[in-house]
């Protein structure tokens, strides 16, 4: 019978162990301490016992179930404090792990680095430039006097009225071209990339904060077959190998001649202008995309950097990113760039 109750302990120690809610727990308190359970079966079995054995085995009995209620207290110790601890009552190890969301770039920044890498490849390396400019970097060095009407197509927010060279937020990355140009000489070729702002109402189209890529070169002998190389190539990159390309005459005052340079329409000319479809949502039926500005660097601009024109001539050019970007991934509102919703985001 001595043997009988070691293997009773043995055998509760092993359920104990493989018990994890505290359910399980309370049916096993049951099963060895209830009016029926296990220990009281032994109990009753005293009776049967020789009388002289009677108190050793009692006793033994009691020691056993005093181990089990102890055992038993113990576990219900841990199980609750488990429940309070993580909402459940045991970690449940198979479950997946928590994952948590990883950052990306924007998509603004991913086209930013597709433009500089395609540039980078046609010689082109990025500079920097500040966002707070004064009026001679954003109008007079480009050759646009202060009275000039030329100041309206470039809308621009002041910063202090008071100051003589009037502090403002750059309204074009041209500013960049000055900054560069001052400080070192030719050959240049450069890209800039940058946030540029301008007072118009938000609307799917215009924002008063967007993005713009400058790009110019400067050396001996540039020719006007040098940009329309240059872009050509770049937006073959950008857009596909079948686009086609055109220039339109434009007036820029830092840039003579100057173009607006146009696209197929990627959506519906089949990239082939003269299939255009009149309900496209894209181009409205016209078949073309205008998707910068550009022309030869005015020579008022190269003296004011104190460049020898008879010696140098350059080309530049400007991009708006956002407008870039709606093209290529079929946008329709400018304003998703600036909402970080990701279930926008998080299509790029
Ligand atoms: N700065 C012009 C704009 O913001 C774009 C441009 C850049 C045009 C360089 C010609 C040359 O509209």
């Amino acid at each position: 019978v001595e043997e009988e109750i070691r293997n009773l302990e043995q055998g509760f120690r092993e359920e104990l162990g493989s018990i994890s809610t505290l359910e399980a727990l309370g049916v096993l308190r049951i099963k060895y301490l209830g009016r029926k359970g296990k220990i009281a079966e032994y109990f009753q079995k005293l009776a049967l016992v020789e009388p002289g054995q009677r108190p050793g085995m009692g006793k033994l009995l009691n020691i056993l179930k005093e181990t089990v209620a102890s055992h038993l207290a113990e576990k219900e110790k841990n199980l609750s404090l488990t429940k309070a601890v993580s909402g459940t009552e045991a970690p449940d190890v198979s479950l997946p792990g928590i994952s948590y969301a990883v950052g990306g770039k924007h998509i603004l920044t991913q086209v930013i680095d597709e433009i500089a890498a395609i540039f980078y490849h046609l010689g082109f390396i990025s500079a920097d430039g500040p966002e707070v400019e004064t009026e001679y970097y954003n109008f007079t060095a480009l050759n646009i006097p202060a009275e000039h009407p030329a100041h309206d197509t470039f809308n621009t927010f002041y910063l202090d009225f008071r100051n003589k060279d009037r502090y403002l937020l750059r309204s074009q990355t041209s500013t960049v071209q000055i900054r560069v140009m001052e400080k070192y000489k030719p050959p240049l070729r450069i890209i800039s990339p940058g946030k540029v702002y301008r007072p118009d109402a938000t609307d799917a189209a215009h924002s008063f904060m967007f993005h713009q890529v400058e790009g110019f070169a400067v050396d001996e002998g540039v020719r006007f077959s040098d940009l329309k190389g240059t872009l050509f190539a770049f937006a073959q990159k950008f857009f596909g190998q079948d686009i086609k390309m055109r220039f339109r005459p434009h007036y820029f005052p830092f840039t003579e001649p100057s173009v607006e340079v146009d696209i197929s329409c990627i959506i519906c000319a089949n990239r082939k202008p003269t299939t255009a479809n009149r309900e496209c949502s894209v181009c409205h039926g016209k078949g073309w995309l205008e998707i910068l500005g550009a022309g030869m660097i005015h020579p008022n601009v190269l003296r004011t950097v104190g460049y020898d024109t008879r010696r140098y001539t350059g080309f530049a050019f400007g991009m708006g990113v956002e407008r870039m970007a709606m093209l290529k991934y079929g946008i329709d509102d400018i304003r998703l760039f600036f909402e970080n919703d990701l279930r926008f985001l998080n299509q790029f």
